[in-house]
């Protein structure tokens, strides 16, 4: 086996978008703004060595200690992608350790977190190499995160962070995410998410056709406009605390979000049965207890079930109850807003 020259490793969460991100243009750049809550339990954790390279670069895939051919054009890509702004990357071959924390098969996307885990790591490894600070590393991790995956730049941070530029938000920028710097409302800080496991494996319409699909959408300027108002909406909610006001508006985004996938040219559908079933169970829950619970959905048919932390005991509950016998295998994940990516042991 050879040597092995320079090594990193990193830990970096998933994200649930509130404002969704769908639809996109030129390189990875986002045709409207959006916002999420980085999570914690939900993360992926990878290392990666740099090994000598004599001819064609080599890059090995490793997930959960397996070797995975599948994943080598993926991780290609974005090497090549993101190979014109490290100018060591082309000089050594890779070997990549990486695994989940949530079920590979979960029907949760792990791009988020496995890209904005291996932006990290290229920017740590380029801090080794060249032996100078990045000036903003984040920033440079989100960006190159983003170049991979277009949700992944805002896992980069925790708690709240957006996507895309917009008025209502300083530093806001189509390269690369931005924490949220605004006022927010203690209920927010902890929010809870549980994903309710409705469909485990493969969606049968991946994010990046979707995204595609927006390009001559019937409904594409009027969604880009109307997000971009539900992102100033939001600002202002994640300050009051109203939370009549962000169920009203979250759970308006995940619907939209389907509802595009509904109408456009050729149509699809990702919920299941038992998605709708789940939400109209949160609604009569809500209505009946008047306690704060919402849903979110992203492109698949796993529900996130969003609640204020005070509630939790009551919640898991309920859940235990009344929602995990319509997930798959009654599986779900208790997670919550996290606080972003971290270094992890390098051996
Ligand atoms: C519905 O970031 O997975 O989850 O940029 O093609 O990798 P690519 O797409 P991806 O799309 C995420 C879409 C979404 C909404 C969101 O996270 O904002």
């Amino acid at each position: 086996m050879s040597e092995v020259l320079f090594r990193a490793a990193w830990a970096s969460p998933s994200n649930i978008a509130l404002v969704k991100y769908w639809g996109k243009y030129g390189v990875q750049l986002p045709s409207n703004p959006s916002i999420s809550f980085t999570l914690s339990e939900c993360r992926t954790e990878s290392r990666l060595e740099l090994l000598p390279k004599s001819g064609e670069q080599q890059i090995e895939v490793y997930l959960d200690g397996e070797k995975k051919d599948s994943f080598v054009p993926k991780i290609a890509k974005f090497i090549q992608r993101i190979a014109p702004e490290l100018d060591w990357l082309n000089e050594f071959n890779f070997r990549l350790h990486t695994r989940n924390t949530f079920p590979h098969s979960s029907g949760i996307a792990s791009s988020a977190s496995g890209m904005s885990a291996l932006a990290l790591i290229c920017c740590d490894l380029h801090e080794q190499i060249s032996g100078e600070r990045i000036s903003d590393f984040y920033r440079k991790a989100s960006h190159l995160a983003r170049l991979g995956s277009g949700s992944a730049c805002r896992s980069v941070y925790g708690g709240l962070v957006s996507w895309g530029e917009h008025a209502a938000i300083e530093g806001s920028s189509q390269d690369f995410g931005t924490p949220f710097s605004g006022k927010l409302h203690p209920v927010f800080k902890d929010f809870q998410d549980c994903i309710l496991l409705v469909h485990q494996g493969e969606k049968s319409v991946s994010s990046t056709v979707g995204h595609d699909l927006m390009n001559g959408h019937p409904f594409a300027e009027k969604r880009f406009e109307l997000a971009g108002q539900n992102l100033a909406s939001l600002v202002r909610i994640l300050e009051s605390g109203d939370l009549d006001a962000f169920i009203q508006l979250v759970e308006s985004e995940a619907l939209m979000l389907h509802g595009l996938m509904m109408s456009s040219v050729p149509y699809f559908i990702l919920m299941k049965p038992n998605t709708l079933k789940i939400i109209e169970k949160i609604w009569d829950y809500r209505k009946q207890n008047g306690v704060p619970v919402l849903f979110t959905l992203d492109a698949g048919a796993n529900v996130h079930l969003l609640y204020p932390a005070e509630f939790k005991a009551k919640v898991e509950k309920w859940i235990d109850s009344d929602l995990s016998s319509l997930c798959e295998n009654k599986a779900y994940i208790c997670d919550h807003v996290g606080q972003g990516p971290y270094r992890l042991n390098n051996d």
